[in-house]
């Protein structure tokens, strides 16, 4: 028998980022004088919007006043913060969601990664290949696993979708029916953006199999087109087989802040029928003591129209970002993808090379440092993510090292 334990050692997660730090301290150490650029971060760079700034103020003066102290926050939110997501990122968008199916947290890392308790053991999941590994990690951490397979190191109850050029890295229904699929749009790694027609079917498949989807909207601010869903609710039909779990980390810049929240609908229930809307309340009881309330005004300022406007300017330059490089890029002959509607610029290693051939060339010749798509799965070979969440002036001088590879 498999134990939960012993599947931990198997996963490959922790090795994509510390063989990076490896490969980029030891270069370091060999050149102490190289000036190295970091487009492999997945973080913001830019500080928090004033109006946040100013909320997080007035609700620390609060806290040090009897009469406004706040002890333990709400364990789903504080009303406030639940009325504000649910109208404005819901409701404004003609979705049907209550303030009492939002329930705040401290971001959709630990959301995306604890939202498997509340599924049976023996659920199969599955997952987009190359995927964000929490998805896959959680579940494999929980004993959701099946047998493993060493030599694809691989587990028989997670299903691989593979999201390559030719289905435009958007995933196809796959040939066994899971009990839960995880959907990232836009997508980390690969940029990619759903379109409305494409999760339409996702949510039909859905319902028509009796899946749960469990969407993950966190780069939702960086989405520019028009037919690109913001959330899985504005899709007919989603209230019935759609969890869906929010960051304020890449729109609003909480990465250190930390605040996140997951929707779920009352209508939703597990295959005996239970409302997961109700496990999960529970299951948030039970291990969460609420994000701070300094955290949740902070959350609710973001919504302000102050907070809207600063929000829309700092993501409107990580996408001048994204365009200058995917411009550059194209431009250099490199196949370039993502970037449009999202931070992650996804792009081919040229002339054949691997995923981590590339990097060492990014390192050593260009002294820029990536992530290796292959680390997000088989289906990432052969490509690579660059990030435009950092400055301007260091993409431009990335691309002027590259250009001269
Ligand atoms: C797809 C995806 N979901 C969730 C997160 C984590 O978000 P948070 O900072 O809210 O925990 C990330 C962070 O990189 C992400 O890429």
């Amino acid at each position: 028998m498999v134990t939960a334990n012993s599947d931990y050692l198997k996963l490959p997660g922790s090795y994509l980022f510390s063989t990076i730090a490896k490969k980029t301290n030891d270069y370091v150490k060999a050149h102490p004088d190289a000036k190295l650029i970091r487009m492999g971060i997945g973080d913001v760079t830019q500080p928090l919007p004033p109006a946040v700034i100013k909320a997080l103020h007035k609700a620390v003066d609060e806290m040090g006043h009897a009469e406004t102290f706040r002890g333990y926050a709400p364990d789903l939110g504080y009303e406030f913060l639940r009325h504000a997501v649910a109208e404005n990122d819901y409701r404004a968008r003609g979705c049907d969601i209550g303030d009492d199916e939002v329930f705040i947290s401290d971001g959709a890392k630990s959301d995306s990664g604890n939202i498997q308790e509340i599924f049976e053991k023996d659920n199969v999941i599955a997952v987009t290949d190359p995927v964000y590994p929490v998805y896959v990690d959680s579940n494999v951490m929980a004993g959701r696993t099946g047998t493993y397979d060493a030599q694809t190191t691989r587990w028989s109850n997670v299903v691989y979708m593979p999201c390559t050029e030719a289905n435009g890295f958007s995933p196809d229904f796959p040939k066994r029916v899971p009990d839960v699929v995880y959907l990232c749009s836009p997508n980390n790694p690969t940029g990619a953006a759903m379109n409305k027609e494409q999760l339409q079917a996702w949510v039909d498949y859905a319902n028509q199999n009796g899946v749960v989807i469990i969407f993950d909207s966190a780069y939702e601010a960086y989405i520019s087109e028009d037919n690109i869903p913001h959330s899985i609710f504005e899709c007919e039909g989603a209230r019935t087989c759609a969890i869906e779990i929010k960051s304020f980390s890449k729109n609003a810049g909480f990465t250190g802040l930390r605040l996140g929240a997951t929707i779920i609908p009352k209508e939703l229930r597990d295959h005996n029928g239970t409302a997961l809307y109700s496990l999960w309340a529970r299951r948030h009881g039970t291990k969460y003591n609420g994000a701070p309330y300094i955290v949740q005004r902070a959350g609710e300022a973001v919504y302000s129209e102050e907070g809207k406007a600063e929000v829309k300017a700092m993501v409107a330059r990580y996408m001048d970002n994204a365009r200058f490089i995917k411009e550059s890029l194209s431009g250099m002959g490199y196949e370039v993808y993502g970037g449009v509607n999202s931070p992650y610029i996804w792009l081919k290693a040229p002339n054949g090379a691997t995923s981590w051939e590339f990097f060492d060339t990014l390192l050593e010749k260009a002294n820029v440092v990536g992530t290796p798509g292959s680390g997000f799965g088989p289906s990432g070979e052969h490509f690579f993510r660059l990030t435009s969440f950092g400055t301007k002036e260091n993409s431009r001088i990335a691309m002027e090292r590259i250009a001269k590879l």
